[in-house]
């Protein structure tokens, strides 16, 4: 079952994280049907020079070998990735910790972090000959998919809950996308996308139930290295929906580890949501998620995922690195958009913001100390929440 490992990619096949079962990469796949689980790209790894990467084009593509495409021509790039990492040396006085780093994933084609993702997903799909995509989405995911599918001359189909802002739904009708509202949170737009694949045959790509997307988000880990010289900070705090992110960047290192890339203690990854909709932090704290659970609209859209598919290993990753997760009101995602603005002169998203705004309160909290290097992401544009 094993694809032939060709020198642009290094990738042989996909597996369930919960029993190993391998599924082929050569074929069309979705998730790991065996245990409910999202799939995982396997590379043929083994030590490389890290000068391989000398002279090559910043952007995310920069870690080919890492990535699921084999041949070079099936690549969909809009310049995705090498986003800037901001140091915020002011902020960190004030709030008395060593380092804040900012990294600023706006600079992204169509504004978002979601542009690895749909890359690399985009460029898969081309390589598997799939012409139609459908995708439930909070907003930003569904402007990378239209406008990565225009480029890659394949139709898009995106469903968006109807309160979604207007520029995020207005981009995705100027890429030529199909676009669908519905009443309700994603998961009523993933049921939607579920019915529609089922009648037309298109591709579900939905967050991690096609296993590529994880692969264009994991080189936010690689390039965190890179451009950190290859030392991770103590502590990376990310504002989480699906999760993919977090996911993608805790393979990246562990992969990084075996190409010997990277060594010694990683990161403590923290997981920061919205109190309106935060399943992963009450799984975090009591273990499972009450009857009660009544998940509501967030001004940080995309963290709006009342049941994230992959909250096992999600889970398990803040387990595994010792970290945490946080849930924050939507008042302090407010108050931390206006404190960015006026001491650091940057406008984060508001899915950023509640990033900055966990990292505040682990501080307040002496989870973060003042001799550690944090940093934290702004996932989006601010522009596109009109
Ligand atoms: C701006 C922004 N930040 C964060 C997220 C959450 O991302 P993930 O699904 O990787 O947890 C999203 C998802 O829609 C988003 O659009
Ligand atoms: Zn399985």
């Amino acid at each position: 079952m094993e694809t032939a490992v060709s020198s642009y990619s290094l990738a042989t096949d996909l597996y369930c994280p919960a029993c190993g079962k391998q599924y082929d990469a050569d074929s069309i796949q979705t998730y790991a049907t065996c245990c409910n689980q999202p799939l995982v790209t396997r590379y043929a790894i083994s030590p490389l020079s890290k000068s391989m990467l000398n002279n090559r084009p910043l952007n995310m593509w920069r870690y080919h070998e890492l990535l699921p495409v084999h041949q070079k021509q099936h690549i969909v790039s809009l310049g995705e990735g090498w986003t800037p990492v901001f140091p915020l040396p002011s902020l960190a006085a004030r709030l008395g910790i060593k380092k804040i780093l900012l990294k600023d994933e706006s600079f992204n084609p169509t504004g978002s972090f979601k542009a690895r993702g749909i890359s690399a997903a985009i460029s898969k799909a081309k390589e598997l000959g799939i012409t139609h995509c459908v995708m439930p989405t909070a907003g930003n995911a569904g402007g990378a998919l239209s406008s990565y599918a225009a480029k890659a001359q394949i139709n898009a189909t995106v469903i968006m809950p109807r309160h979604t802002p207007e520029t995020l739904k207005e981009e995705c009708r100027l890429y030529g996308a199909s676009l669908l509202l519905v009443d309700g949170l994603i998961d009523a737009c993933g049921r939607k996308a579920k019915e529609i694949c089922a009648t037309t045959g298109a591709f579900d790509m939905s967050t991690l139930k096609e296993p590529y997307r994880l692969e264009g988000k994991k080189t936010l880990g690689y390039e965190i290295a890179e451009q950190l010289k290859w030392r991770l900070p103590d502590v990376i705090v990310y504002p989480t929906g699906g999760g993919t992110g977090l996911i993608g960047m805790w393979k990246a290192f562990k992969e990084m580890k075996e190409l010997g890339w990277i060594n010694g203690k990683l990161p403590r990854m923290i997981v920061v949501q919205s109190d309106h909709c935060a399943p992963m932090v009450q799984l975090f704290e009591t273990g499972h998620l009450p009857a009660h659970f009544s998940p509501e609209p967030t001004i940080a859209y995309g963290l709006a995922v009342p049941h994230p598919f992959a909250k096992d290993m999600i889970q398990e990753i803040i387990r595994e690195s010792s970290g945490t997760a946080i849930a924050i009101s939507e008042e302090a995602i407010t108050l931390a958009t206006r404190e960015l603005a006026t001491e650091e002169g940057r406008l984060l998203s508001p899915e950023g913001s509640a990033a900055y705004a966990g990292l505040k309160k682990l501080i307040e909290k002496d989870y973060i100390r003042e001799d550690e290097t944090v940093l934290f992401f702004n996932t989006g544009s601010w522009y596109k929440y009109r």
